[in-house]
């Protein structure tokens, strides 16, 4: 799929902002401060109606205005339309086909978009949340049926946690209320576990040849997902529901207690070895960069599979990180495929023999000029 037309109206600092994009690689250069990565933002947006900079939709209107709006018309494969995200005194309004949606489910992955940005380094050292986060928004915009098992865990998640955070120390524990909690937890929790568990294998394949191409056939990437506790053993995902039950009535004394709900995909992690060691631990700055270009490489891959169109690659100041070797990689394996836009404080960094077919736009303070102009 491709974005063809973007509008921007008070939205961070565009205030009125009107672009057509060609097919191939859109290069944003320009200054610090001047607008690159709001750009990738606002496309960001229009596929998960969330930015990935903050949970505050009120920081994306531009300041002293009321509303902003991000439009666009998306081409693919057998039709185009047009998507639209606004945010104002009203909350957030999502339309697709210029229909308002009532869920934002409905609008989530109507687009879809890898993002490339330096935090994502943190995906290898950092918190095991981040790559939950990491596994969740990948999947929620490829999978509407996902979203909503995850809507549904997080929700009865909190009422089963605030149930035992109240209620855990009392004589009058209602037991037959809390088996009934439970047993959706864990309906809601196998579901999710088994589209986690198949997206992370499917994304381990994809990876390792990448991920092997990019380091000059030196270092082997595998992934896995493992659960938070060796009590459950996801090799069985036939009897993960009596697995589950199993552990819940053992830790009941204890979750009663710390009143918090102790096990569940809440609490899992994706595990990144190199060559069978631990990337958490092992992993060198370099080598942390080839793993989370491998895998945003082979998610590409994985769209493409499972949607049947290639999504749309947004590149924030990451590719002069890399050498030129791993460079051209990337733009082999995307060339004439993927629609990418990548930002870059200056082209001279980019050894790209895709520079010539590229749009170049100049940013400077909101406003935007293409080469040429
Ligand atoms: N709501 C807003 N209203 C007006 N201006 C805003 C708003 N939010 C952010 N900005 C401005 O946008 C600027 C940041 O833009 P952006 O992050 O796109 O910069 P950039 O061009 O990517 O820079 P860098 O090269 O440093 O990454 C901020 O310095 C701020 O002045
Ligand atoms: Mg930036």
């Amino acid at each position: 799929m491709k974005v063809k037309q973007l509008q921007l109206k008070n939205y961070r600092n565009y205030e009125l902002l009107d672009l057509t994009f060609n097919d191939g690689l859109t290069i944003l250069t320009g200054e610090n401060a001047q607008g690159k990565t709001n750009l990738l933002e606002a496309i960001f947006l229009l596929s998960m109606a969330k930015s990935h900079r903050t949970n505050h939709d009120n920081e994306l209107i531009r300041w002293g205005e009321s509303y902003a709006q991000v439009e666009a018309t998306i081409e693919t494969k057998n039709y185009d339309f047009p998507l639209s995200l606004s945010f104002g005194p009203k909350g957030k309004i999502a339309k697709v086909n210029y229909i308002e949606q009532a869920k934002l489910s409905h609008f989530i992955g109507k687009l879809n978009v890898v993002l490339f940005a330096p935090e994502d380094l943190q995906l290898i050292k950092g918190s095991p949340s981040l790559r939950r986060k990491f596994l969740d928004s990948e999947l929620g915009q490829s999978h509407p049926v996902y979203l909503q098992a995850l809507l549904d865990y997080n929700r009865i998640l909190k009422q089963r946690n605030r149930y035992l955070k109240e209620n855990g120390y009392k004589k009058q524990f209602d037991q037959v209320y809390f088996d009934v909690i439970t047993d959706q937890l864990i309906e809601k929790a196998v579901e999710i576990i088994t589209y986690r568990i198949e997206f992370v294998e499917a994304l381990d394949e994809l990876a390792r040849p990448i991920h092997k191409s990019l380091s000059n056939q030196r270092d082997i990437l595998s992934l896995e997902y493992k659960s938070s506790t060796s009590k459950l053993d996801y090799e069985q995902l036939d009897t993960l529901d009596q697995q589950f039950h199993r552990l819940y009535e053992n830790s009941l004394e204890r979750e009663k207690e710390r009143g918090v709900t102790a096990y569940g995909p809440h609490r899992d992690d994706l595990y990144f070895a190199l060559n069978e060691k631990d990337a958490q631990n092992f992993a060198s700055q370099g080598q942390q960069r080839t793993i989370v270009l491998s895998l945003k490489l082979a998610e590409i891959e994985w769209l493409n599979n499972r949607i049947g169109e290639y999504p749309i690659l947004l590149l924030d100041d990451v590719l002069s990180e890399l050498d030129d070797n791993r460079q051209h990689i990337l733009m082999s394996q995307i060339e004439g495929k993927v629609q990418t836009f990548l930002t870059t404080a200056t082209i001279k960094g980019l050894n790209l023999t895709q520079l010539e077919h590229a749009q170049i736009l100049y940013v400077e303070d909101g406003q935007i000029t293409e080469e040429g102009e």
